[in-house]
């Protein structure tokens, strides 16, 4: 899984270097796959390639990949590969022309944030459900400071309501499948009752591995209907929302092996913003900390 998980992430850095506004979206997908098979032999994917462009970003499992990738418009790729039947399931997301725009950048250290707190929290014990719980807290805070959604913070957490915007769990299990099995004991009812959807609410052991991956979406009908309703129009702010629509969406997906000693991320892809820039100037992003 480790070297599945590292020549996925040759082929993601490969198509950020290469794809400019122009190309169409599947040519990421071809490039993406030329990468893993000419080189590696990998002739299937886990799934789909999800290669999304624009407000494409928002359908969480887009595999058209038909449309042109047009100027300042985000870049959501979740492209996996298969080695000896294991998989590797990674996401970036990047702007189509090298820069973040000031809305784009907000989303993007939104989701990175939750990434984050949730990775540094790894280790053995952990409750997957609390995982999950810290990042919609984390996506909550950063909603409401860019002025999304009002209200007091226990009310929204209280009513989920950046399950608006984060509409899938953070993680599952990861191996012969894409979204492998084990990810709770069968007749183990959930802590919470909030954590019922989820596919993956198991206290993290050594050997797992999973993914780690928050994301921020418009999806314009999920949010139209949440304006129909009183109880949840009351703290969306629709004007703001309206003008984060074109975003799209961001997901940042990592894999992870948890070890007695902490977390390893399998997958080495540019993160940061500066890092992501950078990769997609051909610099040597690695070399950048922030
Ligand atoms: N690519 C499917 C998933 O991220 O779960
Ligand atoms: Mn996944
Ligand atoms: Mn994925």
């Amino acid at each position: 899984m480790r070297f599945i998980c590292k020549i996925s992430s040759e082929a993601h850095e490969l198509v950020i270097k290469n794809i400019r506004k122009g190309n169409k979206e599947y040519q990421m997908e071809a490039l993406y796959q030329y990468h893993t098979f000419i080189n590696h032999g990998c002739r299937f994917t886990p799934y789909e390639c999800i290669c999304a462009s624009g407000t494409n970003g928002s359908v969480l499992h887009y595999e058209e990949n038909s449309k042109t990738i047009q100027e300042r418009e985000l870049i959501l790729n979740d492209m996996g590969g298969k080695f000896y039947g294991y998989c590797s399931d990674i996401t970036v997301t990047f702007p189509s022309d090298g820069r973040f725009t000031q809305k784009q950048a907000i989303i993007y250290n939104a989701v990175l944030d939750a990434q984050r707190q949730v990775h540094n929290s790894l280790k053995v014990g952990v409750n997957w459900g609390d995982m999950q719980l810290l990042a919609e807290r984390t996506i909550t805070k950063h909603l409401f400071n860019a002025g999304l959604i009002k209200g007091s913070m226990e009310d929204l957490i209280k009513n989920s309501i950046c399950r608006l915007f984060f509409t899938h769990g953070l993680g599952h299990m990861l191996g012969l499948r894409t979204h492998d099995v084990g990810g709770y004991n069968k007749g183990t009812p959930p802590r919470l009752p909030e954590l019922s959807q989820l596919q993956f609410r198991r206290d993290l052991d050594v050997g797992m591995i999973f993914t780690n991956e928050p994301g921020i979406y418009f999806i314009d009908f999920i949010l139209q209907e949440a304006y129909k309703d009183p109880n949840k129009l009351k703290y969306l702010n629709r004007e703001r929302i309206e003008e984060f629509m074109h975003v799209g969406g961001v997901r940042l997906e990592d894999d992870i092996l948890l070890t007695a000693n902490g977390p390893e991320i399998l997958n080495d892809v540019p993160r940061t913003i500066k890092q992501v820039e950078a990769c997609w100037r051909g610099e040597d992003w690695r070399q950048i900390n922030d």
